[in-house]
């Protein structure tokens, strides 16, 4: 099918392709067209086989009902009945608008058009083009978001050539969508309303009319509703305005959330991000910036133009910000969390550290710099002594690689030592068991530190690469020291001779092992001052912005 292209700036300026346009919709064909919401795919809603051509031009599920859109406040009376007073004083109010409103329908709608029940969504739009379109139709318009189903819907002419060029007989260019997203839909109990997909006019634009406890949210609009259940809205249980690529959404402050970010994309140079201006230049992958923190119209507007500009094969997985839910939050955060089929997460308040560095370096003296500047420090070779004396899971895992470091049952560290001192292939056998039950009670720990407010938690941890444990840090640091300084404070430390103490610095990492895999460094020369400068550089990279100190 060739698809026409009809550019209508205003209603009166372009007022033959409009009549054009109408005159498509009433002889059964398909226009799609710009409202204030999103672009809608237009078809005469009280002809069946006109909104059977709508289900499938968007490859739509049959059950999942379309929006009936009307220009004038008579038209309502015609479609429907049993009107509550509550629905008559939102229309006064927000119709015009981005509000669609689920009522008891009237015959004249066909079954097609409502995918069956005995209800219909009614919405009034605000754009002119729109109003003026079903005026020239004559007929009420029946449309969806004009985009192919499970995607985002479309908010610019570019978006609808895309998903619909060939499956439809018209398309009206009519710019941007102002609001980006769709309408809010509510049904009512009595005069009681009840958000079934939240919007623009948010729960408390409709309590302003109502009155306070006089909207509810439906379940499925903030968490997900398992399978099987039932929905009050059909549309609620598909997967929806999801690119290919799978999305997390972040949830919690701008600068935690830029945090989270910026770790989970470590490494990986096919993610991608969404994120508030101020955070966008922060990250290491490919980010759209969605607008400034907290303007959620900006980022409404903008929405489902990211999630599109991020629908490529080459990118691995979107991360995105998650706004609070309140107020037009609500909505925003109901699609990002819908794209991302409710992979939801929370971002960490607290920053991990991951220290490491060469035995003799002097890691403790750096960590304790860090606790002097209030840090809460975790000591992963202590914590893996303490889960070999209590760990029932590591112990097991023991008993069944090294039995003979076993005497009568109890574990018996000396005995597991000398069995993989100077046995490579044994110790490798011991960390590729150990490690991963280290890292996974690493983990637990941190979300622990985190939910007690913990801001700085450095972890001392000589294996931070090897045991994977650097993957949960935000942060990397290598502690050096030169060779000569550190043979002297192994000495000291464990009584060693200077021979063997030399043994043990040299058979240990070099430098650049460290050097290559973190994101910073010291050298502990032995002068605090030094060294307190030096980590006072890292504490003030480790938050954007320098807020803390
Ligand atoms: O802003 C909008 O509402 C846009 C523009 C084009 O007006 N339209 C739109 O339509 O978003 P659509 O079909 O993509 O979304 C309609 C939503 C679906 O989630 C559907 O399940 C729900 O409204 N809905 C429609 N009629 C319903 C009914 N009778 N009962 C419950 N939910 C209904
Ligand atoms: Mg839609």
């Amino acid at each position: 099918m060739e698809t026409q292209i009809f550019k209508i700036e205003s209603p009166c300026a372009d007022a033959e392709a409009l009549e054009q346009a109408g005159a498509i919709i009433q002889n059964g064909g398909l226009v799609a067209f710009p409202t204030e919401t999103v672009y809608g795919l237009g078809g005469n809603a009280l002809d069946a086989a006109s909104s059977a051509k709508i289900f499938s031009a968007k490859g739509r599920p049959q059950d999942n009902p379309l929006i009936v859109h009307i220009a004038d406040m008579e038209q309502l009376d015609v479609l429907c009945h049993d009107i509550p007073d509550a629905a008559r004083a939102l229309a006064n109010a927000y119709w015009p608008g981005p509000l669609t409103m689920v009522l008891p329908k009237n015959n004249c709608l066909p079954d097609t058009t409502t995918a069956g029940l005995d209800t219909v969504g009614i919405r009034m739009p605000a754009h002119p083009v729109a109003r003026a379109l079903i005026r020239c139709a004559g007929v009420p318009i029946a449309a969806p978001s004009a985009n192919r189903s499970g995607k985002p819907s479309t908010t610019s002419f570019a978006h609808v050539l895309r998903d619909m060029e060939g499956r439809i007989n018209a398309i009206i260019d009519g710019g941007k969508s102002e609001v980006g997203l769709e309408s809010t839909v509510i049904e009512f109990d009595g005069n009681r309303a009840r958000i079934l997909r939240p919007g623009y006019i948010t729960q408390e634009d409709i309590e302003a009319v109502l009155g306070p406890g006089m909207c509810l949210i439906a379940p499925g609009v903030r968490e997900h509703v398992a399978d099987g259940e039932r929905v009050r809205s059909p549309g609620m249980k598909y997967r929806h305005y999801a690119p290919s690529a799978p999305v997390l959404a972040i949830c919690g402050e701008a600068r935690d959330v830029a945090r989270e970010m910026q770790r989970r994309a470590r490494g990986h140079e096919n993610c991608a991000a969404i994120i508030c201006d101020e955070y966008a230049q922060a990250l290491p992958c490919r980010t759209i910036a969605c607008g400034p923190q907290g303007d959620y119209a900006a980022q409404a507007h903008r929405l489902f133009d990211a999630l599109r500009q991020l629908d490529r094969p080459e990118i691995d997985f979107i991360l995105a910000q998650c706004p609070d839910e309140y107020g037009l939050g609500m909505a925003i955060a109901n699609r990002l969390k819908r794209a991302a089929a409710f992979h939801v997460v929370q971002a960490r308040h607290g920053c991990v550290l991951g220290l490491t560095g060469p035995t003799g370096a002097g890691k403790s003296a750096a960590c304790a710099v860090f606790a002097e500047r209030g840090a809460q420090i975790l000591d992963c070779d202590a914590l893996y002594h303490k889960m070999l004396e209590t760990d029932e899971t590591l112990l097991k895992t023991l008993y069944e690689i090294f039995p003979s470091a076993f005497r009568d049952g109890q574990f018996d560290r000396h005995a597991l030592g000398k069995l993989v001192f100077s046995d490579p292939a044994a110790l490798a056998q011991l960390n590729a068991a150990v490690l991963p039950l280290v890292r996974t009670r690493v983990e637990t720990e941190i979300t622990r530190a985190d939910a007690s407010g913990t801001d700085v938690l450095v972890l001392d941890a000589p294996t931070l690469f090897e045991s994977g444990i650097d993957a949960l840090c935000d942060f990397t640091l290598a502690v050096l020291a030169p060779p000569q300084l550190r043979i002297a404070r192994i000495s000291a430390r464990d009584g060693l001779d200077g021979a063997y103490a030399r043994l043990r610095v040299e058979g240990g990492q070099d430098d650049d092992f460290y050097l290559t895999r973190c994101d910073a460094s010291v050298v502990n020369d032995g002068r605090l001052e030094t060294l307190r400068a030096q980590i006072q550089t890292i504490w003030d990279r480790l938050f954007y912005g320098g807020k803390k100190s």
